[in-house]
């Protein structure tokens, strides 16, 4: 018991130090709660989308004119989509001039890959394993859009996921909790800066809390029932790390979890966030998740959504309306507490203080600045990097690639090569349409080879008027094949840019069949037979089924939505000017019926790797597909290749308080340099609840040039052999483990040892 009490002691030190209060700022909030009267800090409670272009005239009639004099009222804490120094400054005016106490707003975004200068979507970052890069983008665009007046952003989205049918896979770091722990803590620390009252820095928001990416069916918006052993070693250990992180605010989700929204969830807000982890900032709602609650069946009217979410543990009203309209008089009738109420205004005040709005409200307000910071060289050279460097090569038959650099000629067909939208990705709101640099453009950068370009088929039918639209695909006009195939018949190499419109993925646009949409499929049939010479370089925003190319295609590239510098990354990377060194952060499955597919999965208890017992049926498996991924968790290829060593480990039993250093060799074994992510998943051969067949609880990643050879150490501790286990407790347990060192999950070099 003495042991637990100790580890419990040191966690809770942990979170004491990441949400450390300063008492400067808790007396100024403290007296000015003392001021306000129960309307006003409601008003901190309310959060409106920008709801009119202040550059023009003040809204007279309808919601909009009663929204303006909440504003006026000192009734609204906070608006969302409002950009631009000089559309915050008039908002800010009002708030802090017009109103009795002239408390500023806080300004949110969803700043999710890079404002106007868009760097790649963060599952294409989470791909570069490049923690460093990583924190580098989001303190970019935190820079950029901090510049335009933004001070909270509504990111990172830290959601776990395994199913790529859900639109939003594109927006956080993949099937992995260890990865996304990581991930999660350089976007927080990128995002606000080691002080968050510098106008360079935002504060941050983990989102969505929590489940969402486990919506059944990968049908966006869906229930979600998991048990607590996956919701707290899979769903909460990134949301825990941003937290540690010091996070400034979360996000709950749209799902009911287990029957109970989180919008009103009591056990995860309030016990497990508020509670447990010792979260000092504020939760905001998702957009109108609390007025939802009704739709869910779990309130009753608006008036008990409101309730429901006070005290559930909802700080802040994303545009529901509700805490506006209902909170005072569910505090006259007894239904919330005072208390409630001043805790989320405490929270939301301290934010706000802590951003130093009070100090100067409009230091976010500085129109030289924006001129200067925004598309800057910095942060355009940024975006570039971010991109070489989130892109995967998954296959390279033949060394196909690097293409040579002169005397070649070179047809360049697809959909998606001249497009200048798509690679944008889904969460693009701040930037201009149009704004990527092509694949097209990027490779004329490249002046000695002949390039031919064909679009062989369109993508869709009509750009979307906007983020909310269906994207319309083109399924019956072939007339561009005959063009595009003519063109690959008299090239020495066909680049073929084929996957996913930017609007295919994120929120709302789940897709039940994961194939290359549209007529792609028989573009590059057609173009193979006249051609075999073909590298395939997809532009998608989740996995995808790609069989049919990984059986005939001799090179591939997974280029993602790599955002506003992606042609000039693509073609640098096809060109050698950069090796590539990404890493899948999910698995691509081999069909939509192995989904959700993950490699951290269980045993179960008829594993039967080939066929169960003498080729019975009875064994965890389909008759008609493979149990594994066509490409595994951790995979990427390089243009050099990597040995590794034996592992070397300092003992092979762990006593309490020791640590075991496990080590390995890796040596650059071909004739170019390149970056290498050393992984290290560990297994826990049994326990008190049963534990994946390996987990991910390190890696490393290097750069080696030719012949080079570099020792690379795992340091294993008992926090890393913790899970919460089948009595609710966060421990390690005694028994066998086994280490994996690898190039990715499916490394079979291993070696154990035993915990004591
Ligand atoms: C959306 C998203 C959330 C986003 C919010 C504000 O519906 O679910 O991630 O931050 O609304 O745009």
């Amino acid at each position: 018991m003495k042991k637990l009490f100790l580890f419990v002691f040191f966690v809770h030190l942990n979170n004491l130090f990441a949400q450390q209060l300063d008492p400067a700022i808790e007396s100024k909030v403290n007296a000015l709660i003392d001021q306000m009267t129960i309307e006003e800090k409601i008003g901190q409670m309310n959060q409106y989308n920008g709801f009119w272009n202040v550059t023009g005239p003040t809204p007279k009639e309808g919601d909009a004119a009663e929204k303006f004099q909440n504003l006026a009222s000192g009734l609204v804490g906070s608006m969302l989509n409002v950009r631009g120094v000089e559309e915050v400054r008039e908002v800010q005016k009002i708030a802090v001039e017009q109103t009795r106490l002239g408390i500023p707003l806080i300004i949110g975004f969803d700043l999710i890959h890079g404002y106007k200068t868009v760097s790649p979507i963060p599952l294409a970052e989470s791909a570069s394993w490049d923690l460093e890069s990583i924190k580098r983008s989001a303190e970019l665009a935190a820079k950029e859009a901090a510049a335009a007046g933004i001070n909270w952003t509504f990111a990172p989205m830290v959601d776990i996921t395994r199913d790529a049918r859900w639109g939003r896979v594109m927006e956080g770091a993949g099937e992995d909790p260890f990865l996304g722990s990581q991930i999660a803590i350089a976007r927080v620390k990128g995002f606000q800066g080691e002080d968050l009252s510098l106008p360079g820095t935002i504060a941050a928001c983990a989102k969505h809390f929590a489940g969402y990416g486990f919506a059944e069916a990968g049908r966006d918006y869906n229930t979600v029932d998991i048990g607590l052993n996956t919701l707290h070693n899979m769903v909460l250990p990134p949301f825990k790390a941003a937290a540690d992180a010091g996070v400034r605010t979360f996000m709950n989700s749209f799902n009911d979890l287990n029957g109970i929204p989180s919008t009103a969830d009591r056990y995860l807000q309030r016990d497990i966030l508020k509670k447990d982890w010792n979260f000092n900032g504020f939760v905001v709602s998702d957009w109108g998740s609390i007025r939802e609650m009704i739709d869910h069946g779990y309130a009753k009217d608006r008036k008990h959504a409101g309730e429901l979410a006070l005290k559930g543990g909802s700080d802040m009203d994303m545009e529901s309306l509700i805490y506006i309209e209902h909170l005072k008089s569910l505090l006259e009738e007894g239904k919330v507490k005072v208390s409630e109420i001043n805790d989320a205004v405490r929270r939301i005040l301290r934010v706000k203080f802590e951003l130093g709005l009070f100090e100067d409200p409009y230091r976010y307000c500085n129109e030289t600045r924006e001129q200067l910071v925004t598309g800057s060289k910095e942060i355009v050279e940024g975006a570039l990097d971010m991109a070489k460097k989130s892109i995967v090569l998954l296959k390279n038959h033949d060394k196909l690639l690097p293409l040579k650099k002169k005397d070649q000629k070179i047809a360049l067909i697809g959909p998606l090569a001249a497009d200048k939208n798509s690679p944008l990705g889904n969460w693009r709101i701040a930037a201009e349409n149009e704004s990527a640099i092509s694949l097209l453009e990027g490779m004329k950068n490249y002046k000695g080879n002949e390039l031919i370009y064909e679009q062989g088929v369109r993508l869709i039918n009509k750009i979307p008027a906007g983020f909310h639209e269906e994207v319309d695909i083109n399924e019956d006009d072939y007339s561009g094949i005959e063009a595009a195939v003519r063109a690959a018949e008299n090239s020495d190499i066909v680049i073929m840019v084929l996957g996913e419109y930017g609007f295919q993925s994120g929120e709302g646009r789940s897709r039940a069949h994961i194939d290359l949409p549209g007529l792609q499929q028989d573009l590059l049939e057609a173009v193979y037979e006249v051609n075999k010479n073909i590298v395939l370089v997809l532009m998608n925003g989740r996995p995808l089924i790609l069989n049919w190319a990984d059986e005939h295609i001799p090179a591939i590239l997974e280029s993602w939505h790599l955002g506003s510098q992606s042609g000039h990354a693509i073609a640098q990377v096809l060109y050698g000017d950069y090796n590539p060194s990404g890493k899948l952060p999910m698995s691509f499955p081999r069909s939509e019926g192995q989904l959700p597919i993950y490699y951290n999965q269980k045993s179960t208890g008829r594993p039967g790797a080939n066929g169960g017992d003498n080729g019975s049926v009875f064994w965890s498996h389909y008759g008609d597909e493979k149990n594994s991924p066509l490409y595994p968790f951790g995979f990427g290829l390089s243009y050099t290749t990597f040995s590794y060593s034996d592992i070397q480990l300092s003992n092979d039993i762990m006593n309490d308080g020791e640590d075991i250093i496990a080590s390995v060799i890796v040596k650059n074994t071909g004739n170019k340099t390149g970056k290498e992510v050393v992984q290290l998943y560990l297994k826990d051969h049994y326990a008190s609840a049963v534990r994946p067949t390996r987990e991910l609880k390190g890696f490393e990643l290097v750069e080696l040039k030719p012949g080079e050879s570099k020792k690379i150490e795992f340091k294993i501790n008992r926090q890393l052999l913790s899970f919460y286990n089948a009595l609710g407790v966060w421990e390690a347990e005694k028994g066998d483990f086994t280490v994996f060192i690898g190039t990715d999950s499916n490394t079979k070099r291993k070696a154990s040892f035993v915990l004591n």
